[in-house]
């Protein structure tokens, strides 16, 4: 089966042309002027930028936390990514303590199959890395195609690796070409905070922002890049929201070494004034969010290419789930629902705003994620060969962001009621029509797991 798109405005992270694509069976065969086909399939882009399916690479779904489960799951979370023009997630596997990561990837495994729309790859949590986790390193990477570790350096007692533990799973990693990723604030401070607060009957929301201030997060960015620096292993920092951990990052480059870094579209649209709200525990998630001068830092550093990525760190939660910390604030789920918006919030609020230009929106929400996580140039990009995972985006229609219309399953937006210009129309997905007009077009299970290449922590 072949489609053709004609009379677009054709966006990589390197070039915006007008051209048609021709798509044969799941790849991109072909990409010029006055394309013809017999037999294809043609859906008329004109108007439109025709960019690659976005790549988000930090989701939380279907996944056990705090006492509950996030409210997304592979089939809900995966189809709400699709209408929003994200075609490949990379979810999280947690290990549990004293288990191998064999079982959790079972665990998971029996999740996930058969329930995506979208496509989907792991990145393994080593939660606690011992003698027997070191040997389980190569095999996830050369056999199951998972080349990414996430570590926590907080969510003590429960998610918190130590710093032997850090240098000893980098050391592993480096030696069989995966990237070590990371949850870089101080879990020790933030223990000691909220400890302190919930001691002093500071139980609302606002205090688990002031239980995670800037410093744990900079203190933790700077001592997980001394490490990396010293084993070598390509790094990578999640969620990054502020400007102290950047700085760290800066510091990093100075000495020559390369930590990528990754914020997400919350903590460059949001700021911390939302947790004086009666509503406040919508935004509790970890880290908080911050102030209107870490938004500008963000948004210079992806500028700078300081930052390469733009993910949400989807973690939603119903409002009944929220609402176990209701007189607590440490026992609210910490976590967001984004993953539907990413790529339209970014859009409105980034390009047509004139602080990012298209190529790096297609960079950052696409091309960046596939480089970095082993995808490129299979996903990622609009090349001849590479998977047909395309969008169509009209720049101009304005749309309203609202739960009532969205397809996750979390019964609030934290942007409820903002208005966005530029909506994602067409979403095709390995040669298939996944989405057109908010309509779903494929069924459960199209989607495919990934198996990501060994990476050089390079772009
Ligand atoms: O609040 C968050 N971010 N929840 C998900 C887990 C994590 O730390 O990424
Ligand atoms: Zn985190
Ligand atoms: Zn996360």
């Amino acid at each position: 089966m072949s489609l053709l798109i004609k009379n677009g405005t054709v966006v990589t992270a390197a070039d915006l042309h007008r051209a048609d694509v021709l798509i044969e069976g799941e790849r991109v065969k072909a990409i010029g002027h006055d394309l013809n086909a017999e037999g294809a399939e043609v859906i008329d882009a004109k108007g439109m930028f025709v960019m690659p399916g976005g790549i988000d690479p930090h989701v939380h779904l279907d996944m056990p936390f705090m006492g509950t489960f996030s409210s997304d799951n592979y089939e809900t979370g995966t189809r709400a990514a699709l209408h929003g023009g994200t075609t490949t997630v990379i979810d999280f596997i947690l290990q549990t303590q004293g288990k191998s990561l064999r079982h959790a990837l079972e665990q998971w495994q029996g999740r996930m199959n058969g329930n995506l729309f979208g496509d989907l790859s792991w990145h393994m949590a080593v939660t606690d890395f011992n003698d027997d986790t070191k040997k389980e390193v190569k095999e996830m990477i050369e056999q199951e195609g998972i080349t990414s570790f996430k570590t926590f350096m907080a969510y003590k007692g429960a998610l918190m690796i130590d710093d032997r533990q850090m240098v000893g799973l980098m050391n592993e990693v480096k030696e069989h070409g995966g990237i070590v990723t990371v949850h870089a604030t101080n879990g020790d401070m933030i223990d000691f905070l909220v400890q302190k607060h919930r001691s002093e009957g500071k139980m609302a929301p606002l205090y688990h922002y002031l239980s995670q201030p800037e410093i744990t997060e900079a203190e933790a960015t700077g001592r997980f890049a001394d490490m990396a620096s010293y084993t070598g292993v390509p790094a990578y920092i999640v969620h990054m929201t502020c400007e102290g951990a950047l700085n760290h990052v800066r510091d990093a480059a100075r000495r020559n070494q390369r930590v990528l870094a990754e914020t997400c579209i919350q903590y460059l649209l949001l700021d911390a004034s939302l947790y004086e709200k009666p509503d406040g525990a919508k935004w509790v998630m970890s880290p908080p969010l911050r102030e209107k001068k870490d938004q500008a830092a963000l948004w210079g550093a992806i500028d700078q290419g300081t930052v390469q990525v733009v993910a949400t760190d989807h973690c939603p939660f119903m409002m009944a789930q929220k609402a176990m910390g209701s007189a607590d604030f440490s026992k609210i789920p910490n976590g967001h629902p984004a993953i539907e918006h990413r790529m339209e919030l970014l859009f409105s609020e980034g390009v047509n705003k004139k602080r990012i230009t298209l190529n790096k929106f297609v960079e950052v929400t696409a091309t960046n994620p596939a480089k970095i996580f082993g995808m490129f140039p299979r996903k990622g990009t609009i090349g001849i060969g590479s998977d047909a995972d395309i969008i169509l985006l009209d720049p101009n229609e304005k749309h309203t962001l609202s739960a009532k219309t969205h397809h996750m399953n979390v019964d609030y937006s934290g942007y409820e009621g903002m208005q966005l210009t530029g909506k994602v129309k067409t979403v095709i997905l390995r040669g298939q029509v996944a989405i057109d007009k908010g309509e779903v077009k494929i069924k459960k299970g199209y989607g495919q797991f990934v198996k990501r290449n060994k990476v050089s922590g390079m772009l």
